[in-house]
């Protein structure tokens, strides 16, 4: 295990630092033995923790957890990375603690990563609440296809997994969602354009609506109106498409529109009757700077709304990474997956009693 003295020596430790870009970084990578077995909802508070403290330390990476073993890359200014090291070598829950390698960086590799936390399958499977075997290999083969020339397979596979569990939610969350979030990670790390997501995430939209366009469901009993949309200014329009594709399966009167302008949306729910609201964010890329905007459009739509007790619910990736809550843009309840939106308006019904 390194020694505590070792960061005197460490050449940006005698630096001043100013702003972000003039900062020197530092990595430290090191591997450990838990010393005991870390259950999902140990490992879940472990990097809710972490990730909280490295944000206020400026502090970025990842942690492997697989089969009682640990092996995490820290990096950032090299005193912020000196404390977070600091605490972690004297945490009792790990032992056997070594350091694998302390240097300068250039730039970060996992800037957007406050202590992202990966985990053999089953172990991440078990973390998210998913079933085993399904998850990660197919949703980035499918992120994968989705970014090359072969549309056909795009479809093949998606079909493949709904034949094999005959449920739309399992396909939302598990496949096509996780393929969308794939698609914005290789785009911040500058292994696919821009370009590339925006037509992957509508080669996943029309293949989705391909899937599901013979399959007519029955209208509820008292089918809510719902209508759903993505945030006006939103260009990624798969999780609102998602979304008007549960409420309709679900049996609710659904109106899917894509208002470009919140004056747009804004007619839309003054001249029609809804029960619920759906808007959302891209379900790929986290979209953290749209959150403000979020809040003042749903205001407006309160306020523009025929129905005085109409229930808005917010989703995308912010509410899956948990970058935004309901309450942080003043909505009745949020989702963190498209496939959910009927629970949360339902949730938010039942709320209002
Ligand atoms: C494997 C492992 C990785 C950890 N990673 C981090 C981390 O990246 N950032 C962090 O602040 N704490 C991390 N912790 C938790 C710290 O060890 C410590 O509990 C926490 O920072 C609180 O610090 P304190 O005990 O000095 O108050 C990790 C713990 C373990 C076991």
């Amino acid at each position: 295990m390194m020694a505590r003295e070792d960061w005197s020596e460490f050449p940006g430790n005698q630096e001043q630092h100013g702003s972000e870009s003039a900062q020197p970084l530092m990595t430290l990578t090191y591997r450990s033995r838990a010393t005991g077995a870390m259950s999902p909802a140990g490992l879940r508070q472990l990097r809710e923790m972490a990730a909280a403290r490295n944000r206020a330390e400026g502090v970025t990476g990842v942690v492997l957890y697989d089969n009682q073993r640990f092996f995490q890359w820290l990096e950032g200014p090299p005193d912020g990375v000196a404390r977070v090291w600091s605490s972690i070598s004297r945490d009792p829950r790990h032992t056997d603690i070594e350091a694998i390698s302390v240097h300068a960086a250039p730039t970060r590799l996992f800037g957007q990563w406050d202590m992202r936390l990966s985990t053999s399958r089953e172990e991440m499977a078990d973390l998210r609440g998913m079933s085993p075997g399904l998850i990660h290999p197919e949703a980035e083969r499918l992120a994968t296809l989705a970014i090359g020339t072969d549309s056909d397979a795009v479809r093949g596979l998606i079909a493949d997994v709904f034949g094999r569990y005959e449920s739309l939610q399992t396909v939302t969350e598990q496949l096509i969602e996780p393929a969308a979030r794939r698609l914005s990670d290789l785009w911040s790390s500058g292994d696919c354009s821009e370009y590339e997501v925006t037509l992957g995430l509508c080669r996943l939209q029309t293949s989705m609506r391909v899937l599901m366009a013979d399959s007519v469901p029955d209208i509820a009993d008292e089918p809510l109106v719902v209508l759903v949309a993505p945030l006006p200014g939103e260009i990624h329009l798969l999780g609102a498409t998602l979304g008007a594709e549960a409420t309709w399966q679900a049996g609710w009167e659904t109106e899917l529109r894509f208002p470009s302008t919140e004056e747009a949306l804004k007619k839309i729910v003054a001249t029609n009757w809804f029960d619920a609201v759906d808007l959302s964010l891209s379900p790929a890329n986290q979209r953290e700077h749209r959150i403000p905007s979020m809040e003042k459009i749903i205001a407006t739509v309160r306020r523009a709304s025929q129905n005085p007790a109409l229930v808005v619910v917010a989703g995308g990736r912010a509410f899956y990474d948990r970058l935004a809550t309901s309450s942080d843009v003043g909505a009745d309840a949020s989702h963190a997956s498209a496939a959910q939106v009927t629970q949360a308006i339902e949730q938010a019904r039942r709320g209002r009693l």
